[in-house]
């Protein structure tokens, strides 16, 4: 391979960071279905928030282009592809996504290319399920005789600008060791951190997705231990504060937990898991724990509230200070709260669309809540703190679902957390 011509297939909240990254050092062609992501990206507009307007715009005259015309990456060599990896509504994988990118790469196959996922799978996906749909091409080749096949996994972390992925180490496989050569050269361009070459595909796709069922099992022991320290009325942050002095406990904390990974990926590991015969008792268990919190947290605020109270809901995205909505397990608990009757009243400052008729903050003071419900807290809230205080009735609550607040004992609130 003498010059490395790259696509990105998929520009959502990894495809563009990567797009991005990699065009500083190769010419980039980004390629998405969606056309008004297209057309909002050339306008430099990421509504992700992942990436400012003058650096998609300075980036877009240098080395990176943007279509959804799929033959005009036909020129590419390398193609890497992060698409979405959902699930159904039972709760299986869903390669939709995944099988139509291949699809379209298999119109424009050639001898010798790459073809890299980083969408997040079971291990086995990628040959299992992405090499024969890439092999359906019209010149007939073959997987790892005539393309190859590569895998690294994405550790993007939305709305974490600490962790980002010029900084954060990669882990990459290829189907033999010049496609990992060439793997670790593209990589090692994006990132300061350490390229980790792993043994093969299927073990680069088995440590992502156990790295995010292992938080999600953690979590939700911590979810567990919150619900047990609710009924001894000691606070669990109390707890958690005390157990991190000792050198090896883990920290972790109570919460929702939704979005496109976390809440997702298990079932991935879990469905490879029943189809191996291993009944995944563990990964199951912490996911029942976690999708059940909003039905939880309902009962407690039904039960501290009146009946048919007026509520002001904070924060709808999937988690603090992104716009995300895929999977927000705050839906489930406007849902529970809404029928059990109360009127509820949902803001959220990354929301801008009407369908979910987020109310306006500077328009929330001409109501007095029953009960505030903070469930997600956006850096926009515990800024604005005192103002929200004053949104409150007199005999109100609050309740921080995260223990975000640090309310002074002076404002005598009701206050309930977690
Ligand atoms: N979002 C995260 O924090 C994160 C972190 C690590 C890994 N991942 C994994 O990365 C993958 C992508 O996630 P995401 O959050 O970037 O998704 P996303 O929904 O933000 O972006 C996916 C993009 O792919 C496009 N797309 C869908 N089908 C396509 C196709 N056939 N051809 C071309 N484009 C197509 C969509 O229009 C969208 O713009 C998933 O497997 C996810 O599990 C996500």
């Amino acid at each position: 391979m003498k010059e490395k011509k790259i696509a990105v297939l998929g520009l959502g909240y990894v495809g563009l960071p990567l797009a991005v990254g990699l065009s500083s050092s190769y010419k980039i062609i980004g390629f998405d279905i969606s056309l008004n992501r297209i057309s909002q990206l050339i306008k430099g507009i990421d509504e992700t928030l992942e990436i400012e307007k003058d650096r998609l715009k300075k980036c877009l005259k240098n080395n990176l282009r943007l279509t959804n015309n799929f033959e005009e990456i036909s020129e590419c060599n390398i193609f890497i592809a992060t698409v979405p990896t959902p699930i159904t509504k039972k709760k299986n994988p869903d390669f939709g996504p995944l099988k139509s990118v291949c699809n379209t790469i298999s119109k424009i196959l050639k001898k010798g290319d790459i073809v890299v996922f980083e969408s997040t799978v079971y291990p086995g996906a990628t040959e299992e399920i992405c090499a024969p749909e890439l092999e359906k091409n019209k010149l007939s080749l073959k997987s790892g005789v005539d393309f190859f096949l590569g895998y690294s996994p994405e550790r993007v972390n939305p709305g974490d600008k600490v962790h980002t992925i010029d900084k954060i180490d990669k882990v990459v496989a290829g189907q033999n060791k010049k496609v990992e050569k060439i793997l670790k050269d593209i990589y090692s361009k994006l990132t300061k951190g350490n390229i980790f070459i792993a043994k093969n595909i299927k073990v680069a796709e088995a440590s992502k997705v156990i790295e995010n069922a292992q938080r999600d099992i953690n979590i939700a022991f911590i979810n567990e231990v919150a619900k047990i320290c609710n009924k001894l009325n000691i606070s669990v942050f109390d707890v958690l504060k005390a157990s991190s002095t000792k050198w090896n406990f883990l920290s972790f904390q109570p919460g929702l937990v939704g979005g496109h990974c976390i809440g997702v990926d298990p079932y991935y590991l879990s469905h490879k898991s029943k189809s191996l015969g291993i009944d995944p008792k563990v990964i199951l268990s912490g996911r029942k724990t976690n999708d059940e919190m909003p039905t939880y947290l309902a009962k407690i605020i039904n039960k501290i509230t009146k009946t048919r109270s007026k509520i002001l809901f904070l924060g709808i995205t999937f988690k603090e200070d992104v716009p995300d909505l895929r999977n927000s397990k705050s839906f489930d608990l406007i849902k529970s709260l809404k029928n059990c009757k109360h009127k509820v009243y949902l803001h959220d400052p990354f929301v801008k669309d009407k369908k979910h008729k987020i109310i306006d903050f500077d328009s929330i003071k001409k109501y007095q809540f029953d009960g505030i419900v903070i469930a997600v807290p956006h850096k926009f809230y515990i800024n604005k703190i005192n103002k929200i205080k004053n949104f409150l009735k007199p005999d109100g609550f609050i309740f921080d679902i995260k223990g975000r607040l640090n309310l002074n004992s002076k404002d005598k609130i009701n206050y309930w957390s977690l």
